[in-house]
């Protein structure tokens, strides 16, 4: 990819991104204290792929079997001044020694989200370092580069996402024997996190959302301190992360008999996902999907889903593709999304049902197990 857009070095600090590139999983946390370096020949040459990280890191990722490609530096300087050594120390002398690319400047690729304190720091660093070597450079922007590629997955990263959800179905069900009338919001969320860091999750895959009675049309509810009581809709959306791949699913449920108005709107989302869910297949257009949701709800005498109907999952909870009406993604094999529409009705509350899995050649495969149909408890 860098070849083809003439570029001679991309420079990668996106954490998710460097965990994508290395494959080095359980090393990389939230931080974004490392930066990569790919350089375009890095195949032809063997060498040309450096990661610069610091000690709290470096360690872990050295003993990795899969550590030889990489040039691992972990001495204190910044990642700017980094960049611009190895860089200059790369290709200043193969300017000198071929007619450098008909005198063509150094062509370097940063993320078009690079933040603004970092952009500076590269071209202080590079001024400084090129002045005098009769090597110009320039920095150009690749946007969503490695998002791109990162949004088709392979036979390791299924497995992965497998287990994530395999994870967050046992909390579920562990769910089901917990909930009742007179539990805090909090303390089920609690239950539900403490189940699953106990049974396989490194982690959550996002801020659990546990919201109960009119809370569940709040579609990003924070769990709070209300009471469950009978007759109250409950709804979890929550995931696990196992070896830095994330799940993402969400269970609707009702305290107790559902009331026929509780039913029709449940009916109603089930209906929607079912079908979006069927209509996934190489070829189909991100706002597809959701446009077959909202015509079903708008049968129903519902308004349109509020939100986007769903999104690429992996390393990131929300990566590509995108599945909302404002898409330009076209589904492809491999591609890992969310299905996930809501009907919300405020003061009252809402349904929401949210699977995850992956795009075949022949449609989808749900990786999510949970049941669908209405539970009452
Ligand atoms: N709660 C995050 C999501 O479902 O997208
Ligand atoms: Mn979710
Ligand atoms: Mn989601």
């Amino acid at each position: 990819v860098l070849a083809e857009k003439r570029i001679d070095a991309f420079l990668v600090t996106t954490t998710s991104d460097i965990r994508w590139l290395t494959g080095f999983s359980r090393v990389f946390d939230e931080e974004r204290a490392h930066l990569v370096i790919v350089s375009s020949d890095a195949l032809e040459t063997g060498d040309g792929l450096y990661l610069h990280t610091d000690m709290r890191y470096s360690g872990v990722m050295r003993a990795r079997p899969d550590a030889g490609v990489w040039t691992i530096f972990d001495e204190r300087m910044g990642h700017a001044l980094y960049a611009a050594e190895t860089l200059k120390g790369r290709f200043v002398p193969r300017m000198q020694s071929t007619a450098w690319q008909g005198g063509e400047p150094l062509r370097i690729g940063i993320e078009g989200d690079l933040p603004l304190n970092i952009w500076r720091a590269l071209h202080e660093a590079f001024d400084e370092q090129f002045e005098g070597s009769g090597l110009a450079y320039e920095l150009v922007e690749l946007e969503n580069l490695i998002v791109g590629l990162r949004a088709v997955k392979d036979a390791d990263e299924y497995e992965l996402l497998r287990a994530a959800q395999s994870v967050t179905d046992a909390g579920f069900t562990h769910m089901l024997d917990y909930l009742r009338p007179g539990l805090i919001e909090r303390e089920a969320a609690v239950e539900l996190e403490f189940f699953m860091r106990n049974n396989g999750a490194d982690g959550l895959a996002f801020p659990s959302i546990l919201a109960s009675g009119p809370n569940t049309a709040n579609p990003h509810a924070v769990p709070g301190d209300r009471m469950l009581q009978t007759g109250d809709f409950v709804l979890l959306d929550f995931g696990a992360k196992v070896d830095d791949y994330r799940s993402d699913m969400t269970r609707t449920i009702v305290l107790g008999s559902a009331s026929e108005r509780q039913r029709e709107i449940y009916e109603a989302v089930l209906r929607a996902q079912t079908e979006a869910m069927a209509s996934l297949r190489p070829g189909v257009a991100g706002p597809e999907p959701q446009a077959l949701a909202d015509a079903i709800f708008a049968d129903r005498g519902f308004g349109a889903l509020p939100h986007g109907l769903g999104h690429g999952v992996g390393i990131d909870i929300h990566e590509s593709p995108n599945l909302s009406l404002k898409s330009k993604d076209v589904l492809v094999e491999g591609h890992v999304v969310t299905v996930e529409p809501g009907i919300y009705v405020n003061g009252y509350g809402g349904v929401r049902i949210e699977d995850y899995g992956v795009v075949t050649a022949e449609g989808f495969e749900d990786f999510t197990a949970s049941p669908h149909e209405l539970i009452e408890l």
